[in-house]
This record gives structure tokens, sequence and C-alpha cells, in this order.
């Protein structure tokens, strides 16, 4: 990173976390619109191997196949610089006719496959698969914590990370916590889901037909974590969470938050979206690790024969498992929670 891109976005005075991180992320100068991109930064899976692509092309082919189709959308929400997408087309059967979309907040990356459409909106209407790996716990969401008098607040920043607590939460959002993540004790702390829960319900939404399947770092309740879980990555390290436009800020998504506000969403559409439509109907959560395997990704390492046999093919192959264990590592990757949810009523699950 160059001295101008690690520029610090400033702010003057307090801002909720939410408002903060929007700034901080993708207002001008913002992190996510720096040049490097997130992989500049992090490594999500798709960076960590070209296996992780390939399992989702093989689930487009799943999703076609239940649509009965060989013409269908691949939908890439928080696209990054296009690289599963770029992975996805490459991997994907030559018989599928796929229309791609990196639905992004950062322009187009230069010499990105011109059959892309990069746009900054999901599209409405199409039928397909629509994937959002790492995307969610980047949707800015605001921080509250309980004051030493057992009142539930808010929590404003300013631009050097400096803390203090203000106004008390109210309305949708004292709702959302009492809901989803009920804080009891004095520095009891949450992120107030609700910004992902209408991200997530929106993108699925616009779908009308297919999978939409969103990958994260995860939670579920109960087993909420009592601080919350806001930080900050640059460079490959995590850091504390300051939002003056050079780190990554990052919280754990409330997964079933997620799918009940997907399945509230699509009650109140007429048919045929409502035959699926009771909360959490037509959707399963599990872990990265399950989710791979299902879809052909293991870790088993080749048989030692193999090794005097074929030594290239052995020492590929090893590699491909090393690769493999790292995606569905428990303690790491593998412990991120797939959302997959059906958006029509007449398929079945489409992982497994
Ligand atoms: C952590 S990166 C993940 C990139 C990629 N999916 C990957 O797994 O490598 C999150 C990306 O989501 C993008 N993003 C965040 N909010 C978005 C929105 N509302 N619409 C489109 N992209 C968004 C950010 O700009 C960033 O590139």
């Amino acid at each position: 990173m160059t001295d101008e891109t690690c520029q610090r976005q400033g702010f003057d005075g307090w801002l909720r976390w939410r408002d903060a991180t929007e700034r901080a992320l993708y207002g001008p100068g913002g992190f996510f619109l720096r040049p490097e991109g997130p992989a500049g930064h992090f490594r999500t899976s798709v960076h960590a191997s070209p296996l992780f692509a390939g399992a989702v092309a093989r689930l487009l082919a799943r999703v076609a196949q239940e649509l009965d189709t060989e013409e269908l959308a691949f939908v890439d929400v928080g696209a990054g610089r296009g690289e599963l997408l770029t992975g996805v087309l490459a991997a994907v059967d030559p018989g599928l006719r796929v229309r791609p979309y990196g639905v992004e907040r950062a322009p187009r990356p230069p010499g990105l496959d011109q059959r892309i459409v990069w746009t900054d909106r999901v599209p409405d209407g199409e039928r397909g698969l629509l994937f959002a790996n790492e995307w969610l716990d980047n949707v800015p969401a605001d921080v509250a914590q309980v004051d030493a008098a057992g009142a539930v607040r808010f929590v404003e920043v300013r631009s050097d990370g400096t803390e203090r607590l203000g106004g008390p939460v109210d309305g949708p959002d004292a709702q959302w916590l009492e809901r989803w993540w009920p804080l009891r004790e004095p520095g009891d702390r949450a992120e107030i889901g609700r910004p992902r829960d209408e991200a997530w319900a929106a993108a699925a939404g616009a779908l009308t037909a297919g999978t939409a399947v969103a990958v994260d770092y995860a939670h579920l309740s109960p087993a909420r974590p009592p601080f919350g879980t806001l930080t900050a990555f640059r460079h490959g390290r995590e850091t504390a969470p300051v939002p003056d436009g050079t780190c990554d800020l990052t919280a754990h998504v409330a997964m079933d938050a997620c799918a009940a506000a997907y399945g509230a969403t699509a009650a109140s559409r007429p048919a045929p979206c409502a035959a699926t439509a009771t909360p959490g109907e037509g959707s399963e959560i599990l872990t990265q690790r399950e989710a791979l395997h299902r879809l052909g990704v293991t870790g088993t390492r080749p048989p030692l024969s193999l090794a005097s046999s074929d030594p290239t093919a052995y020492i590929r192959a090893l590699a491909t498992a090393g690769e493999a264990t790292e995606l569905t590592a428990p303690g790491g990757l593998g412990d991120f929670l797939w959302l997959v949810q059906r958006v029509t009523p007449t398929v079945g699950p489409t992982v497994g």
C-alpha cells in the first residue's frame, strides 16, 4: 500500500458505529474503494484455494438442474475484484450458459472477463444462484452496550477509535436486540444486525427462482458472544477497530436473524414466493465444513502407493488435500456458516 492510499479518512466529532463504518469503508477514499481491494488485507476462502470456486461452480450446476435449465444467472454479491466470478466461470461446465454479475460498491476491476456485468445493485428478477461470500459482515451495523445503570445505549466513536456511550437504543433496534441478542448485564455489548437482515432479505428476494447463499463469520441464538465481535484487519493482521479508512471493519453476522428476515419479507410477497415463506422455511444453516463436504471438497489425503507409482500426481493431490483442509478446518474457515436459502417452492435444498 502506498502512503497516498494509506491516508486516514477522518471525521469530526462522534458518530454511531453504523455511520462511522459506512464512511470509513465506502465513503470517499474508503477502505473498500482502495486500489489494492480486500485481497490486499485479508484472505477469504476465495483466495485460499480454487477449490472454493470449483465447489460454487458445482452448486451452480445443481441449481441449474433443479431449475431444469441450461441457462441461469450467477450473482456474486460483494464481489471484491471479481476473483470468485473468474474462478467460477473457469470451472463451470461449458454446457451451462451463465449470466454472471458482480455486485460491488468498488469500480469494475481492469481486465475482468467481458461477460461479467459489473453493477452496484443486485439485479432484479433473475433465476439462478446468488452467492455472497463475506459480504454481510461488512454491512455497517450499530453497536449497543449496557451502561452501569442497566440501560442499553448506542456506542459512539471518533475517527481515532475512541468510544463513548450515546443515546438509548429504542424502536426497531431495541426490538431487534430483544428478539435476537438480549443484553442484560452492564458491559454486555452487541452489534445490531438489522441492516444485515434487510440487506440479505433484499438480495435474496431479488431472485425469482433458485438459491441464495450467504457465507460468513457468524453466530446463532442463543450462543451470542457477550461483548460483540467488532474488529478490524489491516495488511493481514487483526487490529483495533478504528473508523479512519485504513482497515477493514467487520463484525460476525447473526445468521439466524438474516434467515428469518428473508422469510418474513417473502411472506408479504404474492405467490409463488409466499409458498416457502414462513420464517426459516426453505432455509438451512450449516458450517462451511459440512457445505463443502457435500459439494465434494474433502481433505482426504492421496494413498501412499501413489507416491511411488506417480510422484507428481501424488504431490499435486497432497497440495489439493491441504487446501481442502484449510477451507474446512475447525477453528478456521470450516467454522464459517452458510445460509442456504431456497427461492422457489418447487426445488429442494440445494447443498447436498
Ligand atoms: C470482505 S470483502 C469480500 C470479497 C469477496 N466476496 C471475497 O470473498 O473475497 C466484502 C466486499 O463487499 C463489498 N460490499 C459491501 N457492501 C456492499 C454492497 N451493499 N453492495 C455491493 N458490494 C458491497 C465491499 O466493497 C467488499 O469488496
